[in-house]
């Protein structure tokens, strides 16, 4: 087999190896069948062997300017080539510009920062925070969420994926979500609120340090609040003392046609987590974001939470390029733009495919719910698992060159922000495709 020349590996081969002597995530290793991927430009990437696929779900819903662009490519090269690395006590150029940038486009006065390796320990770090600046312990958190693979953030995490580490870190209590599934829909916000003021007399609001939750919800179903609900939630938390720590890893940095997510309801937390988007995965970098006076409860008492690669200068560096990039190519304004017209082409599915049982999105951060019965709305694949169909509509996607996200019964449509209208038609004329094969079969 012949290769281009980006690796001196066949696709085959890459895969072999990878396979042997690396362990992939959240599989069982037989089970795991990746595709080698040697190059990407904008929303495109190869395999060695030249194959194309048009990247729906920017990678792990992270590389939001796109793949492969020059400018933070230089950023990064000229970072490295001056000062790869400086420990966490030392001051650098990178960390202050990106401080400063953040303290400008975070919401309300969100202002000061702790850089971490990714999302997870972004988390991790906003529940010592909390709970070193309330003095209480008990975290909230929802079920349908995802935080972190690690062990506080899986503890908050309510989806499967908390299940086989169990019992987690102590004092965490799950809240139910707005939404319930195709079947029984979503509750009004008033509903949801009076549940969780409910939850909250019920564990003691004194003993509750912080209510965790993810804007818009991510991996868990791109679950948009109903109106009302986080304006709600904010005066929950502040008529109790708790603080509200939205998790943006993956709906901020334009993801929903906003710098962040919570922007669209003019809330403003008291802590805000986030990563991926940040350097749009071109380098490790993860963030918490804290209001003022939570940081000025830290000028005379020790935080105690620290990171080698904390500040990192790659990592600081790429996210002043990557935002750069945001702003100079509009790229918020496109998603929202593009997020218009994916509404459209979601919408032309549902009323096509009579398998589509629920679509949404915000902005270019979508996704389709399948089900078997369009009438009793069974989902296509049981919670938490898959079926026949699934794993042909994955196999057919990867047929026909669309990489893209398949989880028990959902897809995503998360593409890089900077993909244009005729792109998003490429890529929805796959999926149109795609289903029309699944309901032959
Ligand atoms: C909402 C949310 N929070 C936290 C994380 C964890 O981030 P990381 O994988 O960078 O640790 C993720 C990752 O997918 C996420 O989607």
């Amino acid at each position: 087999m012949t290769t281009t020349a980006e690796t001196s590996m066949t696709g085959a081969e890459i895969v072999e190896l990878c396979r042997k002597h690396t362990f992939f995530e959240w599989s069982a290793q037989s089970a795991v069948d990746p595709i080698p991927m040697a190059r990407a430009k904008g929303v495109y990437f190869w395999t060695p062997e030249g194959k194309r696929f048009i990247d729906f779900n920017s990678q792990l819903m992270c590389v939001n300017i796109g793949h492969g662009d020059e400018r933070v490519i230089r950023a990064i090269a000229k970072q490295a080539s001056t000062l790869a690395y400086a420990n966490p006590f030392m001051a650098t150029e990178a960390r202050a510009r990106l401080g400063a940038k953040l303290a400008e486009i975070a919401p309300g006065d969100i202002d000061v920062f702790f850089f971490t390796n990714g999302g997870a320990d972004a988390n991790e770090n906003a529940i010592k925070v909390a709970r070193a600046y309330t003095g209480r312990h008990k975290i909230l958190a929802r079920y349908r969420s995802y935080h972190g693979g690690t062990a506080g953030a899986i503890a908050l995490t309510g989806d499967p994926r908390r299940w086989a580490v169990e019992p987690g870190m102590p004092g965490v209590i799950h809240v139910l979500d707005p939404y319930h599934g195709m079947a029984r829909g979503w509750d009004t916000a008033d509903e949801a609120l009076a549940m969780l003021e409910e939850i909250i007399q019920l564990e003691g609001a004194h003993t509750i340090a912080a209510f965790f939750l993810e804007t818009v919800t991510g991996t868990n179903g791109i679950l948009v609040p109903p109106d009302g609900y986080l304006q709600g939630v904010r005066d929950l938390c502040t008529k109790h003392g708790i603080l509200m720590v939205c998790d943006e890893v993956m709906s901020g940095f334009g993801r929903t046609g906003e710098w962040f997510a919570v922007n669209h309801w003019n809330v403003v937390p008291d802590i805000i987590t986030m990563a991926k988007g940040l350097t749009s995965a071109y380098i490790p970098l993860g963030a918490v974001g804290m209001r003022q006076p939570i940081a000025d409860h830290f000028r005379d008492k020790v935080f105690y939470g620290g990171l080698t690669y904390n500040s990192h200068p790659l990592g600081c560096a790429t996210a002043l390029a990557t935002l750069g990039v945001l702003e100079e190519d509009d790229l918020i304004n496109n998603a929202k733009r593009m997020g218009r017209v994916m509404t459209t082409l979601l919408e032309e599915l549902a009323a096509t495919h009579p398998v589509v049982g629920a679509h949404r999105n915000i902005g270019l951060f979508g996704i389709v719910e399948l089900t078997k019965d369009p009438k009793t709305k069974e989902p296509l694949a049981p919670f938490g698992g898959t079926s026949e169909p699934m794993k042909q509509l994955g196999r057919i996607f990867r047929e026909e060159g669309l990489y893209t996200f398949t989880r028990w019964h959902n897809f995503f449509t998360n593409p890089p922000l900077s993909i244009n209208e005729a792109e998003l038609r490429e890529g929805f004329g796959i999926i149109d495709r795609a289903l029309t094969q699944l309901e032959q079969i």
